[in-house]
């Protein structure tokens, strides 16, 4: 997730585009540039590193003139370094870009194959490339990034000037947000409200497949194919604070919406439908040979640690290699035996957590090979791994993981459909049923969180006030009781306790009584009947239940207090949706209780100490 600008007007545009790009940092900081047409030349300025950076560099070199675009990077593809950093530019075009290109590697053989040099590793510059070689065919601004649109697949929000066409911003978007601002003799572009909210409120928001050029004076919008499009400017009333969460009232609440959004992203080009298999390019096996790995540990702290418990359910069931999974604090210090023929999987959001770190280090020294699972690209974790498996979930500003512990969930599944296709120890007709189900998934995670959201809110105001809160689960739904159970500690300070359903009888059903909510995680999968014997021990003890379970079920109405549905999906699939409930639960409470839910007390989003 990255943030672009744009500005035509007559004023001076670098000092907008660069407080443009400053409301946009949440999107992503890893680098940061602009580009400005000074009349005769487009002049580019780009820094590695937070917008400071650039600013900086901006002082040393100010550009001048009023067409101009801007970019702040969440690298997808390419480290972040100032040869990555956008704009990107190609004979007379400059260009940023918010999204991921999907097709980025053929096209690149093809610009190559014309003579074109490619400078970076991103999948940007060779949509810079294709639209530069269409205007040198004799077309304008607009015609050339039409017909470069028309050979690329994937996800974009693209902002692009020429040298050659001085007063002119062309901009499209296909499945990333794209904003025009309409201002008085001046036209603005931005990927969210709040880099435009200071200089108009007259808006515009552009649909999938549509183009607009813009000059002082005027916009137009038309399709891709060319047809031309009517839509009126809307006033948007937020403030600029409510503008940064899209709306929302925290960035956790915004972050559990964008679910769908970042799992989409994750497995975006991943996916191979038609041989029901993973592709291999994208999942950072390439300088990993698999068939030398005898076991794997999966090492990780916190909700990762949660995504990892459900990573080794997924490897062993479909891979069938022995999978031990470890915390990476206590794993540092254990003197593991480990080494040759051992994989590490590291689990990381930010792929800078020391315990991780130093688990990595020490799993290294003593000759494991190591895979990262990390959502940040360049991060410590990854740059010392044999490979890197990145999730894309944009930046997650919350300090609960929310949708990054969904696409760590599917970055852990696509290892193992991926490794198990290769050992053939997952049948052709399951991977199937894997990958189909994963291809649906983002619109069943989107109707789960519509259609729960108002019941777990009310839900939340009845048992918010419990002390002491057990989040039950077996199988699969032993990560999320885990899981459930940190959301609701860390952002509302209740005590909650995750635990394996059948270990309540070895102990915590003491703890049983009125007082005491227990979220009983229960979808329709191998574990059901067992659970629901666990279930009616708690309710013989007066506890209340809250039931995740399974639209239809009957049972799970009859016996919870409270019971919120999910829809029946493959057993491998019930986390992503049974975190929902559980995620918004922790939310609310927290909300209710009036307590910092998106930096809470003690805690930072990153643990760099021990
Ligand atoms: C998750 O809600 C917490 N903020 C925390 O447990 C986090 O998952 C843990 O610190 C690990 O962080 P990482 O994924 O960046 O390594």
């Amino acid at each position: 997730m990255c943030g672009i600008v744009g500005y035509v007007g007559q004023k001076e545009c670098a000092t907008m585009l660069l407080d443009g790009l400053r409301r946009l940092e949440y999107r992503g900081y890893d680098s940061a540039g602009l580009a400005v047409h000074d009349g005769k030349e487009v002049k580019v300025v780009r820094a590695v590193g937070k917008l400071a950076n650039l600013a900086t560099a901006l002082a040393q070199t100010p550009l001048k003139g009023s067409t101009g675009i801007g970019h702040t990077r969440w690298a997808t593809h390419g480290r972040p370094t100032e040869v990555n950093a956008h704009p990107h530019v190609a004979g007379s075009i400059a260009l940023v870009h918010n999204g991921i290109i999907e097709n980025h590697v053929a096209l690149r053989r093809q610009i190559e194959e014309r003579g074109q040099k490619v400078l970076s590793d991103t999948d940007t510059e060779i949509v810079a490339h294709l639209v530069n070689l269409h205007a040198k065919d004799g077309n304008d601004l607009e015609t050339a990034v039409r017909l470069a649109l028309r050979e690329v697949h994937g996800t974009y929000a693209i902002a692009v000037i020429s040298k050659d066409e001085p007063g002119k911003l062309v901009v499209s978007k296909t499945a990333s947000p794209l904003v025009l601002g309409i201002g008085e003799d001046e036209m603005y572009a931005g990927s969210d409200v709040p880099a435009l909210l200071p200089y108009t409120r007259k808006m515009i928001f552009l649909e999938d497949g549509e183009i607009a050029t813009l000059t002082q004076k005027s916009f137009r919008i038309t399709t891709l194919e060319g047809a031309p499009v009517e839509r009126a400017p809307q006033h948007i009333d937020w403030s600029e604070m409510m503008a940064e969460k899209a709306g929302f009232k925290h960035f956790m609440l915004k972050e559990i919406h964008e679910q769908p959004r970042a799992l989409e992203d994750t497995l975006r080009g991943r996916l191979d439908r038609e041989n029901a298999d993973v592709i291999a390019a994208e999942i950072g096996l390439a300088n990993i040979d698999i068939s030398k790995i005898d076991r794997i540990y999966l090492i990780a702290c916190g909700t990762s640690h949660h995504s990892a418990l459900a990573g080794r359910y997924y490897l062993e069931k479909l891979a069938r290699i022995p999978t031990n999974v470890e915390l990476a604090s206590e794993f540092r210090n254990r003197d593991a035996v480990i080494g040759k023929g051992d994989l590490v999987v590291a689990v990381s959001q930010s792929g800078e957590t020391l315990d991780t770190l130093m688990a990595v280090k020490e799993a290294k020294k003593r000759g494991a090979t190591v895979l990262a699972i990390a959502n940040v690209i360049g991060s410590a974790i990854p740059r010392i791994s044999d490979g890197a498996l990145y999730t894309h979930a944009g930046p997650e500003i919350g300090v609960a993981s929310t949708k990054c512990f969904s696409t760590q969930l599917a970055a852990l599944l696509l290892l193992s459909i991926y490794i198990g296709r290769r050992r053939n120890t997952l049948d052709p007709k399951r991977a199937r049923e894997l990958v189909e189900g994963l291809a649906k998934l983002p619109h069943q995670m989107k109707d789960v969180v519509a259609g729960t959201k108002q019941l777990v809110a009310n839900v939340a105001r009845r048992y918010g006030d419990a002390r002491d809160v057990l989040f039950l689960g077996r199988g699969l739904s032993f990560p999320i009781a885990l899981e459930g159970a940190l959301k609701l500690k860390e952002i509302s300070y209740v005590h909650a306790e995750g635990y394996a359903a059948g270990e309540m009888k070895h102990g915590p059903i003491a703890l049983i009584d009125s007082a005491v909510p227990v979220v009983v995680i229960m979808p329709k999968d191998s574990n059901y009947d067992k659970t629901v014997g666990n279930l009616q021990e708690v309710k013989a003890r007066e506890g209340r239940i809250i039931a995740i379970a399974t639209e239809g079920d009957h049972e799970a109405e009859k016996l919870g207090d409270e019971a919120i549905m999910i829809p029946e999906v493959e057993e491998e699939l019930t986390p992503f949706l049974t975190v929902l409930p559980l995620q918004l639960y922790a939310y609310y409470v927290a909300d209710h209780k009036g307590t910092d839910v998106d930096q809470p007390r003690n805690l930072a989003k990153t643990v760099t100490v021990e």
